[in-house]
Protein backbone atom coordinates (compact mmCIF):
# COMPACT_ATOMS: atom_id res chain seq x y z
CA UNK A 1 0.00 0.00 0.00
CA UNK A 2 1.43 3.55 -1.19
CA UNK A 3 4.22 1.48 -2.33
CA UNK A 4 6.97 4.16 -3.97
CA UNK A 5 8.45 1.32 -5.66
CA UNK A 6 5.08 0.53 -7.92
CA UNK A 7 5.15 4.05 -9.33
CA UNK A 8 8.82 4.04 -10.11
CA UNK A 9 8.39 1.02 -11.95
CA UNK A 10 5.10 2.32 -13.68
CA UNK A 11 6.84 5.69 -14.44
CA UNK A 12 10.10 3.86 -16.43
CA UNK A 13 7.58 1.41 -18.05
CA UNK A 14 5.79 4.35 -19.88
CA UNK A 15 8.58 6.04 -20.68
CA UNK A 16 8.91 7.36 -24.36
CA UNK A 17 12.20 7.21 -26.27
CA UNK A 18 13.88 4.37 -23.97
CA UNK A 19 14.05 0.67 -24.23
CA UNK A 20 11.45 -0.52 -22.55
CA UNK A 21 10.45 -4.37 -21.19
CA UNK A 22 7.20 -4.68 -23.15
CA UNK A 23 6.31 -7.84 -21.69
CA UNK A 24 4.28 -6.29 -18.58
CA UNK A 25 2.09 -4.42 -21.34
CA UNK A 26 -0.61 -5.03 -22.72
CA UNK A 27 -0.18 -5.91 -26.77
CA UNK A 28 -3.21 -4.24 -28.18
CA UNK A 29 -4.44 -2.12 -31.49
CA UNK A 30 -4.14 1.63 -30.76
CA UNK A 31 -6.84 3.62 -32.08
CA UNK A 32 -9.04 0.40 -33.07
CA UNK A 33 -11.59 2.44 -34.94
CA UNK A 34 -14.18 -0.70 -34.23
CA UNK A 35 -13.53 -0.40 -30.51
CA UNK A 36 -13.28 2.81 -30.34
CA UNK A 37 -14.65 4.55 -26.58
CA UNK A 38 -17.61 6.98 -26.55
CA UNK A 39 -16.40 10.49 -25.45
CA UNK A 40 -19.58 10.81 -22.90
CA UNK A 41 -20.42 8.77 -19.97
CA UNK A 42 -24.15 8.06 -20.17
CA UNK A 43 -26.48 6.09 -17.37
CA UNK A 44 -29.68 4.00 -18.60
CA UNK A 45 -33.20 5.21 -17.27
CA UNK A 46 -31.56 8.54 -15.62
CA UNK A 47 -31.86 11.66 -17.29
CA UNK A 48 -29.78 14.82 -16.94
CA UNK A 49 -31.61 17.88 -15.56
CA UNK A 50 -30.22 21.04 -17.48
CA UNK A 51 -28.33 24.35 -15.76
CA UNK A 52 -28.82 27.41 -16.34
CA UNK A 53 -27.33 28.33 -19.88
CA UNK A 54 -25.80 31.89 -18.74
CA UNK A 55 -22.18 31.51 -17.79
CA UNK A 56 -21.59 35.06 -17.15
CA UNK A 57 -20.23 35.77 -13.37
CA UNK A 58 -22.76 36.03 -10.62
CA UNK A 59 -22.50 37.96 -7.33
CA UNK A 60 -18.98 37.11 -6.25
CA UNK A 61 -18.30 34.76 -2.93
CA UNK A 62 -21.66 32.75 -3.87
CA UNK A 63 -21.91 29.76 -4.98
CA UNK A 64 -25.63 29.21 -6.27
CA UNK A 65 -26.71 27.61 -9.26
CA UNK A 66 -25.65 29.88 -12.37
CA UNK A 67 -22.16 30.07 -10.37
CA UNK A 68 -22.52 25.88 -10.29
CA UNK A 69 -23.01 26.06 -13.91
CA UNK A 70 -20.59 28.36 -14.85
CA UNK A 71 -17.67 26.70 -13.00
CA UNK A 72 -18.99 23.30 -14.16
CA UNK A 73 -19.10 24.12 -18.01
CA UNK A 74 -15.95 26.12 -17.69
CA UNK A 75 -14.06 22.93 -16.65
CA UNK A 76 -15.34 20.51 -18.99
CA UNK A 77 -18.16 21.77 -20.78
CA UNK A 78 -18.49 21.71 -24.84
CA UNK A 79 -17.29 24.79 -26.22
CA UNK A 80 -16.37 23.76 -29.84
CA UNK A 81 -17.53 21.08 -32.34
CA UNK A 82 -16.97 19.94 -35.65
CA UNK A 83 -16.51 17.51 -38.39
CA UNK A 84 -14.12 14.47 -38.18
CA UNK A 85 -11.91 14.28 -40.08
CA UNK A 86 -11.29 10.37 -39.46
CA UNK A 87 -14.58 9.58 -38.35
CA UNK A 88 -18.28 9.77 -38.59
CA UNK A 89 -19.26 11.32 -35.90
CA UNK A 90 -19.11 15.11 -34.60
CA UNK A 91 -15.59 15.77 -32.78
CA UNK A 92 -16.38 17.95 -29.45
CA UNK A 93 -13.76 19.99 -27.88
CA UNK A 94 -13.91 21.12 -24.19
CA UNK A 95 -12.81 24.29 -22.07
CA UNK A 96 -10.13 22.08 -21.09
CA UNK A 97 -7.24 20.29 -23.23
CA UNK A 98 -6.89 16.84 -23.57
CA UNK A 99 -3.75 14.68 -24.91
CA UNK A 100 -5.68 12.97 -28.28
CA UNK A 101 -8.82 15.38 -27.36
CA UNK A 102 -10.02 11.74 -25.77
CA UNK A 103 -11.42 13.67 -22.29
CA UNK A 104 -11.16 10.75 -19.99
CA UNK A 105 -11.98 12.59 -16.58
CA UNK A 106 -15.28 12.57 -15.44
CA UNK A 107 -16.95 15.17 -12.73
CA UNK A 108 -19.54 14.67 -9.91
CA UNK A 109 -20.52 17.36 -7.94
CA UNK A 110 -21.79 16.04 -4.14
CA UNK A 111 -23.26 18.49 -1.46
CA UNK A 112 -25.94 20.74 -1.52
CA UNK A 113 -28.93 21.74 -2.14
CA UNK A 114 -28.12 24.50 -4.70
CA UNK A 115 -31.18 26.27 -5.94
CA UNK A 116 -32.55 23.99 -7.72
CA UNK A 117 -29.97 21.46 -7.74
CA UNK A 118 -31.45 19.12 -4.83
CA UNK A 119 -28.70 17.73 -1.84
CA UNK A 120 -26.71 14.71 -2.98
CA UNK A 121 -24.15 13.22 -5.87
CA UNK A 122 -24.57 14.19 -9.48
CA UNK A 123 -22.90 13.74 -12.88
CA UNK A 124 -22.00 16.28 -15.13
CA UNK A 125 -23.16 15.70 -18.52
CA UNK A 126 -20.45 18.38 -20.70
CA UNK A 127 -22.46 17.93 -23.77
CA UNK A 128 -25.82 18.58 -22.96
CA UNK A 129 -24.62 21.12 -19.63
CA UNK A 130 -26.96 19.37 -17.22
CA UNK A 131 -26.68 17.22 -14.01
CA UNK A 132 -27.65 13.81 -13.35
CA UNK A 133 -28.82 13.11 -10.00
CA UNK A 134 -27.27 9.72 -8.88
CA UNK A 135 -27.98 9.66 -4.87
CA UNK A 136 -29.63 11.83 -2.65
CA UNK A 137 -28.96 12.70 0.84
CA UNK A 138 -27.26 15.44 2.66
CA UNK A 139 -23.42 16.20 2.56
CA UNK A 140 -20.82 18.06 4.66
CA UNK A 141 -19.99 21.37 1.86
CA UNK A 142 -20.15 21.06 -1.43
CA UNK A 143 -17.40 19.64 -3.87
CA UNK A 144 -16.62 18.39 -7.28
CA UNK A 145 -15.27 14.71 -7.66
CA UNK A 146 -13.02 14.08 -10.62
CA UNK A 147 -12.43 10.67 -12.07
CA UNK A 148 -10.98 9.27 -14.80
CA UNK A 149 -12.26 6.47 -17.36
CA UNK A 150 -8.57 4.60 -18.28
CA UNK A 151 -9.81 3.20 -21.57
CA UNK A 152 -11.12 6.70 -23.00
CA UNK A 153 -7.53 7.43 -22.85
CA UNK A 154 -5.39 4.08 -22.80
CA UNK A 155 -7.37 3.50 -26.27
CA UNK A 156 -4.67 5.54 -27.98
CA UNK A 157 -1.75 5.71 -25.57
CA UNK A 158 -1.91 2.34 -23.69
CA UNK A 159 -0.49 1.95 -20.18
CA UNK A 160 1.24 5.65 -20.30
CA UNK A 161 -2.81 6.95 -20.72
CA UNK A 162 -2.36 6.48 -16.69
CA UNK A 163 -0.60 9.74 -16.84
CA UNK A 164 -2.91 11.48 -19.14
CA UNK A 165 -5.61 10.79 -15.91
CA UNK A 166 -3.80 13.21 -14.14
CA UNK A 167 -2.95 15.83 -16.87
CA UNK A 168 -6.08 16.35 -17.84
CA UNK A 169 -7.44 16.47 -14.45
CA UNK A 170 -4.99 18.71 -13.14
CA UNK A 171 -6.01 21.02 -16.73
CA UNK A 172 -9.89 21.24 -15.33
CA UNK A 173 -8.57 22.11 -11.62
CA UNK A 174 -6.79 24.83 -13.38
CA UNK A 175 -9.80 26.19 -14.75
CA UNK A 176 -11.50 25.77 -12.02
CA UNK A 177 -9.43 27.54 -9.52
CA UNK A 178 -9.12 30.53 -12.20
CA UNK A 179 -12.79 30.79 -11.80
CA UNK A 180 -12.97 30.54 -8.50
CA UNK A 181 -10.25 33.42 -7.85
CA UNK A 182 -11.85 35.42 -10.57
CA UNK A 183 -15.62 34.71 -8.38
CA UNK A 184 -14.27 35.22 -4.85
CA UNK A 185 -14.91 31.89 -3.90
CA UNK A 186 -12.56 29.60 -1.85
CA UNK A 187 -11.47 26.46 -3.40
CA UNK A 188 -9.30 23.87 -1.84
CA UNK A 189 -7.56 20.61 -4.13
CA UNK A 190 -7.25 17.32 -2.07
CA UNK A 191 -5.13 14.66 -3.75
CA UNK A 192 -5.01 12.62 -0.61
CA UNK A 193 -8.45 10.67 0.56
CA UNK A 194 -9.70 7.37 0.85
CA UNK A 195 -10.32 5.71 -2.90
CA UNK A 196 -13.23 3.24 -1.42
CA UNK A 197 -15.02 6.14 0.15
CA UNK A 198 -14.85 8.49 -2.82
CA UNK A 199 -15.30 5.43 -5.69
CA UNK A 200 -18.37 4.43 -3.65
CA UNK A 201 -19.90 7.93 -2.95
CA UNK A 202 -20.25 8.33 -6.81
CA UNK A 203 -20.42 5.17 -7.63
CA UNK A 204 -18.02 3.62 -9.67
CA UNK A 205 -15.73 0.89 -9.50
CA UNK A 206 -12.08 2.30 -8.91
CA UNK A 207 -11.31 0.01 -11.52
CA UNK A 208 -12.82 1.18 -15.10
CA UNK A 209 -13.36 4.24 -13.67
CA UNK A 210 -10.50 5.34 -10.95
CA UNK A 211 -11.15 8.49 -8.31
CA UNK A 212 -8.80 11.22 -9.22
CA UNK A 213 -9.11 14.09 -6.81
CA UNK A 214 -11.34 16.13 -5.57
CA UNK A 215 -12.11 19.86 -4.46
CA UNK A 216 -13.75 21.34 -2.51
CA UNK A 217 -15.62 25.00 -2.35
CA UNK A 218 -16.30 27.58 0.37
CA UNK A 219 -14.52 25.49 3.26
CA UNK A 220 -10.96 24.08 3.49
CA UNK A 221 -12.43 21.22 5.45
CA UNK A 222 -10.98 17.57 3.47
CA UNK A 223 -14.35 15.87 2.57
CA UNK A 224 -15.39 12.92 4.82
CA UNK A 225 -18.15 11.09 3.28
CA UNK A 226 -19.07 7.38 4.40
CA UNK A 227 -22.00 6.16 3.01
CA UNK A 228 -23.91 2.72 3.99
CA UNK A 229 -25.31 2.22 0.36
CA UNK A 230 -23.63 1.58 -2.99
CA UNK A 231 -24.88 3.18 -5.84
CA UNK A 232 -25.95 0.43 -8.79
CA UNK A 233 -26.37 2.33 -11.57
CA UNK A 234 -26.28 1.31 -15.65
CA UNK A 235 -24.68 2.96 -17.85
CA UNK A 236 -24.31 2.73 -21.46
CA UNK A 237 -21.20 0.34 -22.45
CA UNK A 238 -18.10 2.45 -23.52
CA UNK A 239 -17.20 0.79 -26.39
CA UNK A 240 -17.64 -3.30 -28.08
CA UNK A 241 -14.81 -4.63 -25.87
CA UNK A 242 -12.91 -2.60 -23.55
CA UNK A 243 -9.18 -3.73 -22.61
CA UNK A 244 -8.11 -3.74 -19.30
CA UNK A 245 -4.58 -2.71 -18.66
CA UNK A 246 -3.25 -4.36 -15.63
CA UNK A 247 -0.25 -2.38 -14.96
CA UNK A 248 -2.47 0.95 -14.50
CA UNK A 249 -5.03 -0.89 -12.16
CA UNK A 250 -1.95 -1.43 -10.02
CA UNK A 251 -0.38 1.63 -9.61
CA UNK A 252 -3.65 3.29 -8.80
CA UNK A 253 -4.13 0.53 -6.21
CA UNK A 254 -0.55 1.05 -5.15
CA UNK A 255 -1.19 4.76 -4.25
CA UNK A 256 -3.99 3.61 -1.46
CA UNK A 257 -2.63 5.54 1.59
CA UNK A 258 -4.04 3.65 4.71
CA UNK A 259 -3.90 6.68 7.01
CA UNK A 260 -4.51 9.55 4.79
CA UNK A 261 -4.15 12.33 7.71
CA UNK A 262 -0.52 11.15 8.33
CA UNK A 263 -0.35 11.61 4.36
CA UNK A 264 -0.85 14.73 4.57
CA UNK A 265 1.23 15.62 7.59
CA UNK A 266 4.07 14.55 5.30
CA UNK A 267 2.45 16.24 2.30
CA UNK A 268 2.15 19.95 4.48
CA UNK A 269 6.16 19.34 4.84
CA UNK A 270 7.17 19.01 1.08
CA UNK A 271 8.08 21.36 -1.33
CA UNK A 272 9.82 24.06 -2.54
CA UNK A 273 8.81 27.70 -2.82
CA UNK A 274 6.15 28.88 -5.41
CA UNK A 275 5.28 31.81 -6.66
CA UNK A 276 3.89 34.26 -4.36
CA UNK A 277 2.44 37.07 -6.16
CA UNK A 278 2.26 37.85 -9.89
CA UNK A 279 0.74 41.77 -10.93
CA UNK A 280 -0.70 41.27 -14.17
CA UNK A 281 0.92 43.12 -17.35
CA UNK A 282 -1.85 44.79 -17.96
CA UNK A 283 -5.97 44.67 -17.87
CA UNK A 284 -7.13 41.20 -18.76
CA UNK A 285 -10.70 39.82 -20.28
CA UNK A 286 -13.08 38.18 -17.93
CA UNK A 287 -12.00 34.57 -16.95
CA UNK A 288 -14.99 33.12 -18.99
CA UNK A 289 -13.59 35.20 -21.97
CA UNK A 290 -10.35 33.59 -21.42
CA UNK A 291 -10.79 30.25 -21.09
CA UNK A 292 -13.18 30.08 -24.02
CA UNK A 293 -10.33 31.64 -26.03
CA UNK A 294 -8.52 28.60 -25.39
CA UNK A 295 -8.00 26.37 -27.99
CA UNK A 296 -4.62 24.41 -28.32
CA UNK A 297 -1.74 25.85 -30.70
CA UNK A 298 -1.51 23.58 -33.71
CA UNK A 299 0.81 25.15 -35.84
CA UNK A 300 3.00 28.05 -34.10
CA UNK A 301 4.96 31.25 -36.13
CA UNK A 302 8.65 31.11 -34.64
CA UNK A 303 8.52 35.14 -34.36
CA UNK A 304 9.74 36.86 -30.92
CA UNK A 305 7.28 37.23 -28.08
CA UNK A 306 6.92 39.93 -25.33
CA UNK A 307 8.99 39.44 -22.35
CA UNK A 308 5.51 39.85 -20.16
CA UNK A 309 4.21 36.25 -21.89
CA UNK A 310 7.22 34.60 -19.98
CA UNK A 311 7.11 36.20 -16.95
CA UNK A 312 3.71 36.08 -16.22
CA UNK A 313 2.78 33.14 -17.89
CA UNK A 314 5.07 31.24 -15.87
CA UNK A 315 4.64 33.71 -12.66
CA UNK A 316 0.81 32.12 -13.32
CA UNK A 317 1.78 28.66 -13.67
CA UNK A 318 4.06 28.28 -10.48
CA UNK A 319 1.90 30.43 -8.35
CA UNK A 320 1.17 27.68 -5.25
CA UNK A 321 -1.92 25.65 -5.60
CA UNK A 322 -4.19 25.49 -2.54
CA UNK A 323 -4.36 21.99 -1.97
CA UNK A 324 -3.26 18.72 0.10
CA UNK A 325 -0.32 17.49 -1.16
CA UNK A 326 2.25 20.26 -0.81
CA UNK A 327 2.92 22.43 1.96
CA UNK A 328 1.35 25.73 2.13
CA UNK A 329 2.98 28.42 -0.42
CA UNK A 330 4.88 25.22 -1.67
CA UNK A 331 5.07 23.26 -5.06
CA UNK A 332 6.05 19.31 -6.09
CA UNK A 333 7.41 20.98 -8.91
CA UNK A 334 10.46 22.47 -11.13
CA UNK A 335 10.08 23.64 -14.40
CA UNK A 336 12.75 24.23 -17.16
CA UNK A 337 12.49 25.96 -20.14
CA UNK A 338 14.12 26.49 -23.89
CA UNK A 339 13.51 29.74 -24.28
CA UNK A 340 13.78 30.69 -28.55
CA UNK A 341 12.47 33.75 -28.93
CA UNK A 342 11.06 36.14 -25.80
CA UNK A 343 12.56 39.77 -26.60
CA UNK A 344 15.22 40.60 -23.97
CA UNK A 345 16.01 36.86 -23.00
CA UNK A 346 18.83 35.21 -24.66
CA UNK A 347 18.00 32.09 -26.45
CA UNK A 348 18.86 29.06 -24.13
CA UNK A 349 17.57 26.56 -21.73
CA UNK A 350 16.81 27.76 -18.20
CA UNK A 351 15.37 26.76 -15.18
CA UNK A 352 12.85 28.96 -13.88
CA UNK A 353 12.97 30.37 -10.18
CA UNK A 354 9.45 30.57 -8.82
CA UNK A 355 10.21 31.99 -5.77
CA UNK A 356 11.99 35.00 -7.28
CA UNK A 357 10.15 34.64 -10.35
CA UNK A 358 13.18 34.82 -12.15
CA UNK A 359 15.28 32.56 -14.99
CA UNK A 360 18.74 30.92 -13.97
CA UNK A 361 20.52 30.06 -17.31
CA UNK A 362 21.34 26.40 -17.96
CA UNK A 363 22.94 26.82 -20.76
CA UNK A 364 22.79 29.16 -23.60
CA UNK A 365 21.99 28.42 -27.82
CA UNK A 366 19.72 28.63 -30.01
CA UNK A 367 17.90 25.25 -28.94
CA UNK A 368 14.96 25.20 -31.30
CA UNK A 369 15.67 21.76 -32.80
CA UNK A 370 16.93 20.11 -29.66
CA UNK A 371 13.42 21.17 -27.98
CA UNK A 372 11.58 20.13 -31.22
CA UNK A 373 13.66 16.67 -30.65
CA UNK A 374 12.56 16.75 -27.02
CA UNK A 375 8.72 16.69 -27.78
CA UNK A 376 9.02 13.73 -29.91
CA UNK A 377 9.99 15.52 -32.84
CA UNK A 378 7.12 18.03 -32.86
CA UNK A 379 7.47 21.26 -34.60
CA UNK A 380 5.59 22.84 -31.96
CA UNK A 381 8.73 22.21 -29.45
CA UNK A 382 10.80 24.50 -31.18
CA UNK A 383 8.66 26.98 -32.90
CA UNK A 384 7.51 28.42 -29.60
CA UNK A 385 8.31 31.75 -28.00
CA UNK A 386 9.53 29.23 -25.26
CA UNK A 387 8.59 25.52 -23.97
CA UNK A 388 8.22 24.87 -20.30
CA UNK A 389 9.30 21.32 -19.47
CA UNK A 390 7.41 20.85 -16.14
CA UNK A 391 8.91 18.25 -13.65
CA UNK A 392 9.41 16.82 -10.07
CA UNK A 393 12.04 15.11 -8.47
CA UNK A 394 10.45 11.89 -8.18
CA UNK A 395 12.98 10.44 -5.58
CA UNK A 396 11.85 13.31 -3.13
CA UNK A 397 8.09 13.44 -3.93
CA UNK A 398 8.15 9.43 -3.69
CA UNK A 399 10.41 9.60 -0.71
CA UNK A 400 7.60 11.91 1.38
CA UNK A 401 4.73 10.74 -0.26
CA UNK A 402 4.76 7.39 -1.60
CA UNK A 403 3.02 6.24 -4.70
CA UNK A 404 0.23 8.71 -4.22
CA UNK A 405 2.82 11.40 -4.36
CA UNK A 406 2.99 10.39 -7.81
CA UNK A 407 -0.53 10.70 -8.67
CA UNK A 408 -0.30 14.32 -6.68
CA UNK A 409 2.87 15.30 -8.86
CA UNK A 410 1.16 14.41 -12.28
CA UNK A 411 -1.53 16.71 -11.17
CA UNK A 412 -0.12 19.54 -10.11
CA UNK A 413 1.95 19.22 -13.79
CA UNK A 414 -1.69 19.34 -15.66
CA UNK A 415 -2.22 22.30 -13.07
CA UNK A 416 0.54 24.20 -13.83
CA UNK A 417 0.19 23.34 -17.36
CA UNK A 418 -3.50 24.55 -17.58
CA UNK A 419 -2.37 28.00 -15.91
CA UNK A 420 0.73 28.27 -18.48
CA UNK A 421 -1.75 27.61 -21.21
CA UNK A 422 -4.56 30.05 -19.82
CA UNK A 423 -2.29 32.41 -19.55
CA UNK A 424 -1.35 32.63 -23.00
CA UNK A 425 -4.49 33.14 -24.25
CA UNK A 426 -5.57 35.76 -21.71
CA UNK A 427 -2.30 37.62 -23.44
CA UNK A 428 -3.25 36.90 -26.97
CA UNK A 429 -1.00 34.52 -27.62
CA UNK A 430 -0.84 30.87 -27.82
CA UNK A 431 -0.03 27.12 -26.20
CA UNK A 432 0.00 23.30 -25.88
CA UNK A 433 0.50 20.48 -24.09
CA UNK A 434 3.43 18.21 -25.87
CA UNK A 435 4.22 14.88 -24.95
CA UNK A 436 8.36 14.00 -24.84
CA UNK A 437 11.21 12.00 -24.64
CA UNK A 438 11.41 11.08 -20.94
CA UNK A 439 15.07 11.07 -20.42
CA UNK A 440 16.18 13.26 -22.92
CA UNK A 441 14.42 15.75 -21.08
CA UNK A 442 16.74 15.07 -17.89
CA UNK A 443 19.85 15.20 -20.19
CA UNK A 444 18.93 18.24 -21.49
CA UNK A 445 18.75 20.18 -18.65
CA UNK A 446 21.11 18.52 -16.64
CA UNK A 447 18.48 17.61 -14.04
CA UNK A 448 17.95 14.55 -12.02
CA UNK A 449 14.19 15.64 -12.21
CA UNK A 450 11.75 13.27 -14.20
CA UNK A 451 9.89 15.47 -16.83
CA UNK A 452 6.09 15.59 -15.96
CA UNK A 453 4.39 17.23 -18.91
CA UNK A 454 5.42 19.64 -21.64
CA UNK A 455 4.05 23.11 -22.46
CA UNK A 456 4.69 25.16 -25.77
CA UNK A 457 3.64 28.50 -25.72
CA UNK A 458 4.14 30.75 -28.63
CA UNK A 459 2.50 32.92 -31.66
CA UNK A 460 -0.18 30.87 -33.56
CA UNK A 461 0.32 30.44 -37.30
CA UNK A 462 -3.54 30.93 -37.55
CA UNK A 463 -6.28 32.72 -35.95
CA UNK A 464 -8.16 31.04 -33.47
CA UNK A 465 -11.73 30.72 -33.06
CA UNK A 466 -13.00 31.49 -29.46
CA UNK A 467 -15.59 28.64 -28.29
CA UNK A 468 -18.80 29.29 -27.57
CA UNK A 469 -21.43 29.12 -24.11
CA UNK A 470 -23.21 25.98 -23.52
CA UNK A 471 -25.61 24.72 -26.01
CA UNK A 472 -24.30 27.26 -28.47
CA UNK A 473 -20.88 25.98 -29.44
CA UNK A 474 -18.71 27.38 -32.01
CA UNK A 475 -18.48 25.37 -35.21
CA UNK A 476 -15.09 24.90 -36.28
CA UNK A 477 -15.00 24.87 -39.93
CA UNK A 478 -11.47 24.52 -40.65
CA UNK A 479 -10.93 21.70 -38.18
CA UNK A 480 -9.72 19.18 -41.03
CA UNK A 481 -7.46 21.62 -43.42
CA UNK A 482 -5.46 22.73 -39.93
CA UNK A 483 -4.90 18.99 -39.21
CA UNK A 484 -3.96 18.03 -42.53
CA UNK A 485 -1.74 21.02 -42.37
CA UNK A 486 -0.08 20.04 -38.73
CA UNK A 487 0.42 16.22 -40.54
CA UNK A 488 1.92 17.85 -43.55
CA UNK A 489 4.64 19.29 -41.30
CA UNK A 490 4.90 16.58 -38.57
CA UNK A 491 6.08 14.69 -41.93
CA UNK A 492 8.31 16.69 -43.25
CA UNK A 493 9.55 17.27 -39.67
CA UNK A 494 10.02 13.40 -39.17
C1 LIG B 1 -1.29 16.24 -21.60
C2 LIG B 1 -1.48 16.73 -22.99
C3 LIG B 1 -0.59 16.34 -23.96
C4 LIG B 1 -0.75 16.79 -25.27
N1 LIG B 1 0.16 16.43 -26.20
C5 LIG B 1 0.06 16.92 -27.46
C6 LIG B 1 1.05 16.61 -28.42
O1 LIG B 1 2.01 15.90 -28.14
N2 LIG B 1 0.91 17.15 -29.66
C7 LIG B 1 -0.14 17.97 -29.99
O2 LIG B 1 -0.20 18.43 -31.13
N3 LIG B 1 -1.10 18.27 -29.08
C8 LIG B 1 -1.02 17.77 -27.83
N4 LIG B 1 -1.97 18.09 -26.90
C9 LIG B 1 -3.11 18.95 -27.27
C10 LIG B 1 -4.34 18.10 -27.57
O3 LIG B 1 -4.16 17.46 -28.80
C11 LIG B 1 -5.60 18.98 -27.57
O4 LIG B 1 -5.81 19.44 -26.26
C12 LIG B 1 -6.82 18.23 -28.01
O5 LIG B 1 -6.74 17.86 -29.37
C13 LIG B 1 -8.09 19.04 -27.82
O6 LIG B 1 -8.03 20.25 -28.51
P1 LIG B 1 -8.22 21.64 -27.76
O7 LIG B 1 -7.15 21.72 -26.71
O8 LIG B 1 -8.07 22.66 -28.83
O9 LIG B 1 -9.57 21.63 -27.13
C14 LIG B 1 -1.83 17.64 -25.60
C15 LIG B 1 -2.73 18.02 -24.60
C16 LIG B 1 -2.56 17.57 -23.30
C17 LIG B 1 -3.53 17.99 -22.25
Amino acid sequence: MNDPEAAVAFHLLTRHGSPVDRSGLVDFRPLDPSNRPAPFKRYRELEPRPLPRSIAATEPGRLDEAELGRLLFLAAGVSRVSDSPVFEDRTYFRTTMSAGNLHPVELYVVGGPIGDVPAGVHHYDPLGHGLTQLRAGEFDGVAIVLTGIPWRTAWKYGERGYRHLYWDAGGIVANLLAVTEADSLTARVFAGFDDDEVAQLVGIDGRTELPLAVVTFGSDRAPDWSVDTPLSLETEPISPHPIDFPLIEATQRAGIVADVGKWRVAAAELGEPATPEVPAPRELPPVEDMILRRGSTRIMRPDPAPRALLDWGMGMATRPVPCDFAGQGRTLLQHFLSVHGIEGVEPGAYRWRPERRQLEVVHLGDYRPEAQLLCLRQPLGGDSAFTTFHCADLDTVLGALGARGYRAAQLEAGIAAGRLSLAAFALGFGATGLTFFDEAVSEFFSTRASCMLVTSVGIPAYRNAPGGPPGAATELAGYGRLMERLSLQLHRSR
